[in-house]
């Protein structure tokens, strides 16, 4: 925000002394001018001049709070200075004091109509109280008195822009460029604006030139990096995106960088790209299990692990002993990969190839326990790094629930183990660190008899981890089952074979969610995603009250809550398992503003409440009736506010409803072991190109591939019905969630739709582009009447 200078009283302080103090405001020289002005007001306290030029100085020092008593002072001696007020007005909007300081703006402007300062002033507090349609005015009456003002102009755009005006913020954007060519915040918003508006050769060239200018500006690093993808060139974005986390490292780069990682050959160890990718898995610098699915390429090209690969897939089905599957050096050769060992812990394991090795590999851990005695302990390093890869297998063959293949063979042999472990629990037994891992990874450590024994005994650290996955975690889950209240009853017959397939199969199994950012109001949220959606009335205060209806295990529900300003969530769900993990989540994360309850939405119209926002992301198409579900959700939402929708479209999931009606002609129950063998059987099945990309997420746990393909209920829509239903219950839309590239294309082609929701368009445009809503169409809705 800009100062006035303001002119001097007439008056006591001589004109030579003024033109001293002017050179040292030309030098910035601020703390001089402090010292110069504090005497002026001791020699000549009857004259503003010295009140002024004291309070000017430390509003630009930034002391706003000391600036005050100056400035009172130089009015009461000139109490008709506009600037003064301006000025004041400026400190008091420092302090917080936003009542007091627009007070101060409007009488400068009562005493000067022609004074631009105050009016910018003015603007920039209207503008950050997210007045914006007064800030635009404020700014352009300024620019009416004074056209030639580049920072009033790039305030002007600024706010155009968060208005969904990017088409007349670039203009604006380009007056100020041209009056001040070398204004690199203003090249860089003006780029993004041009991306907003598809003109992304423009933005791009923005971007280019604002980082020569100003090579630590992140918003132009993150522009370009944007473009650069957009183009296909993710090599060279990954280049940009990792000179900034060198000089501005923050979530947006982080995020750019797993983006660019796509499709990238695996850095070599001890690279600083190795690092970072390890840090952004462990961190993690997205959802864990997303970072995963970028990596998996990478290990499978590893040469290290390629090698195993290629002879597991040679062997498969059949096993392999260690010797055979990881060559001479035994697991040693990959067990020292943090990377590896990072992707096991991330989440299930989105690889089809290393899945297979790492079946093969979970059968060396079960020969090698068998073969173990109790005293065995990993006492080398190298055996330590061995035990540390088999527990993080462990872990992951948890966290799959125990998707991966099991011959007859092993069946018995675990059999034998879990029985040893017994015996060694009830008689105080030694016990080899390769017994537990073992068992572990085969099925849950709680079906061992005498489990709890396990955890008065010391182990090494990566067996400790698995013991806390496996004991401690599900019985703090257990603990909780009692304090979650029930807010409806649970009566519909869906409802209760919805509720009993989640109870047993909770869903997402999610390890780490999304980071954290700076908490946004919705309406801000909003312009981000959707730089040209008419936000008009969407909640824009410091408080957002969120409903979240079908929260899962409560990946979506914690991001959520840490989203938004002064967000309070009710977070529901019928299966109370799931609930138990999201609470658990939430406390292990630190994220307390979420209140978690068991209930049947279509129940929740008795509730009582209402909300700024309703999200419901995967839930509704999994109702009797979608549209009653919806229906009964919609009057929850106050008017202005929003909803988050997510359902099945049923174009992307031809694929799927063939896989669906294989399962179904089959008879095929959802039980843990014909999931297992049926997923084996599509592996091996001829590709389809119909099944997408739907390999990737999902079907890679018992909990996914159940909700992915074995669903007791489900109901696929397309985006007409969608539209009948918004038009019919005073819904209007404000955005598709579609990467960058899709609604480049979609404006390309509906250019009379800018801000790309008209859902009958995008009918047509996925009738041309099939997969386009392969992960569920999500949309936002505003509730207008
Ligand atoms: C596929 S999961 C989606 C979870 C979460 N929204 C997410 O995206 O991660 C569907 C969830 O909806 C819940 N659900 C289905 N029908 C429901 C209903 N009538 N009332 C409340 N929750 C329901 C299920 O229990 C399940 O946890």
């Amino acid at each position: 925000m800009r100062t006035e200078r303001t002119p001097a009283a007439a008056g006591g302080v001589e004109q030579a002394e003024k033109q001293a103090v002017a050179a040292l405001f030309q030098e910035g020289r601020l703390g001089e001018i402090v010292e110069r002005a504090t005497k002026l007001t001791v020699l000549h306290p009857g004259d503003a001049y010295g009140w002024t030029v004291l309070s000017a100085a430390m509003l630009r020092q930034g002391r706003n709070e000391q600036a005050v008593a100056p400035l009172r002072r130089a009015l009461d001696i000139a109490p008709e200075q506009a600037g003064l007020y301006s000025n004041l007005g400026l400190a008091l909007f420092g302090l917080g004091r936003t009542e007091e300081a627009m007070a101060c703006f409007d009488r400068a402007l009562g005493i000067d109509p022609q004074a631009v300062g105050a009016r910018n002033n003015r603007g920039n507090a209207l503008e950050a109280g997210g007045r914006l349609e007064e800030a635009r005015q404020e700014y352009e009456a300024s620019l009416a008195i004074a056209p030639d003002q580049p920072r009033t102009l790039y305030n002007l755009a600024n706010t155009l822009y968060a208005l969904g005006r990017p088409a007349e913020a670039v203009p604006r954007y380009q007056a100020a460029l041209a009056l001040c060519p070398d204004y690199a915040y203003a090249l860089a918003n003006c780029g993004v604006a041009l991306m907003a508006l598809g003109r992304a050769a423009e933005a791009e060239d923005c971007a280019r030139r604002a980082l020569r200018l100003e090579p630590g500006l992140v918003e132009a690093r993150i522009l370009l990096a944007n473009t650069l993808l957009g183009r296909g060139y993710p090599a060279e974005a990954l280049t940009v995106v990792e000179a900034g986390l060198d000089l501005t490292p923050g979530p947006e780069l982080r995020r750019l960088f797993v983006a660019g990682l796509r499709g990238q050959p695996s850095p070599a160890p001890g690279t600083p790209r190795r690092e970072r990718l390890l840090a952004a898995l462990t961190e993690p610098w997205g959802r864990s299990v997303e970072v995963a699915a970028v990596v998996s390429p990478m290990l499978e090209a590893d040469p290290a692990i390629a090698g195993c690969l290629e002879r597991a897939l040679a062997a498969w089905p059949g096993r392999l002993t260690a010797q055979d599957l990881y060559g001479p050096a035994g697991p040693g050769a990959v067990a020292g990969d943090a990377l590896l060992c990072a992707w096991l812990d991330a989440g299930p394991a989105s690889s089809p190839a290393l899945e297979r090795f790492l079946t093969l590999a979970r059968s060396c851990l079960l020969a090698q326990a068998a073969a173990d005695e109790p005293h065995v302990r990993d006492v080398t390093p190298a055996a330590k790094r061995v035990t540390a890869f088999h527990a993080a297998l462990a872990r992951q063959c948890r966290v799959n629930e125990y998707v991966f293949q099991v011959t007859a063979e092993e069946e018995v042999a675990v059999a034998v183990l879990r029985d040893c472990l017994a015996d060694a629990l009830a008689g105080c037994g030694l016990i080899a660190p390769s017994w537990v891992l073992a068992a572990a990874a085969y099925g849950p450590l709680r079906a061992v008899p005498g489990h709890a024994g396990l955890l008065e005994r010391p182990w090494p650290e990566a067996v400790g981890r698995v013991l806390t996955q496996q004991l401690v975690e599900p019985a703090a889950e257990q603990e909780l089952r009692g304090r979650i209240p029930a807010l409806t009853p649970i009566e519909d017959d869906v409802s209760r074979l919805v509720r009993r397939q989640y109870e047993e199969n909770p869903y997402p199994r999610w390890v780490l969610p999304a980071p954290a950012e700076a908490p946004t109001s919705l309406a801000a949220n909003l312009r981000e995603r959707f730089p040209r959606a008419d936000l008009a009335g969407v909640p824009d205060g410091p408080t957002l009250d969120v409903l979240v209806a079908g929260c899962g295990t409560g990946q979506h529900s914690l991001e959520t809550a840490r989203a938004y300003l002064g967000a309070r969530v009710l977070a529901v769900d019928l299966s109370l398992t799931s609930l138990c993990y999201a609470r658990r989540k939430a406390l292990e994360q630190g994220v307390g503003n979420i209140e978690y309850a068991q209930a049947d939405l279509l129940r929740l119209g008795g509730l009582g409440r209402d909300f700024d926002l309703v999200e419901s992301s995967g839930v509704l198409h999994h109702l009797a009736d979608p549209a009653e579900g919806w229906r009964t959700l919609v009057p929850l939402v106050r008017p202005g506010g929003v909803m988050r929708i997510g359902l099945y479209s049923r174009l992307a999931r031809r694929g799927i409803a063939k896989v669906r009606q294989m399962i179904t002609d089959r008879g095929l129950a959802a039980t843990p072991e014909t999931i297992r063998a049926f997923r084996q059987e599509l592996l091996d099945m001829p590709w389809e190109p119909s099944w997408g990309r739907f390999l990737l997420g999902d079907f890679f746990s018992s909990s996914g591939c159940r909700d992915l393909l074995f669903h007791v209920q489900e109901h696929c829509l397309d985006l007409l019905e969608i539209k009948t239903f918004c038009l019919e219950n005073g819904l209007r839309v404000l955005g598709l969630e579609a990467e960058p590239e899709v609604i480049a294309a979609y404006c390309a082609r509906f250019p009379d739709d800018p801000a790309a929701v008209d859902l009958g368009n995008w009918h047509a445009f996925e009738a041309d582009n099939p997969d386009t809503f392969l992960n569920m169409y999500q949309f936002w809705v505003q509730r207008t009447a």
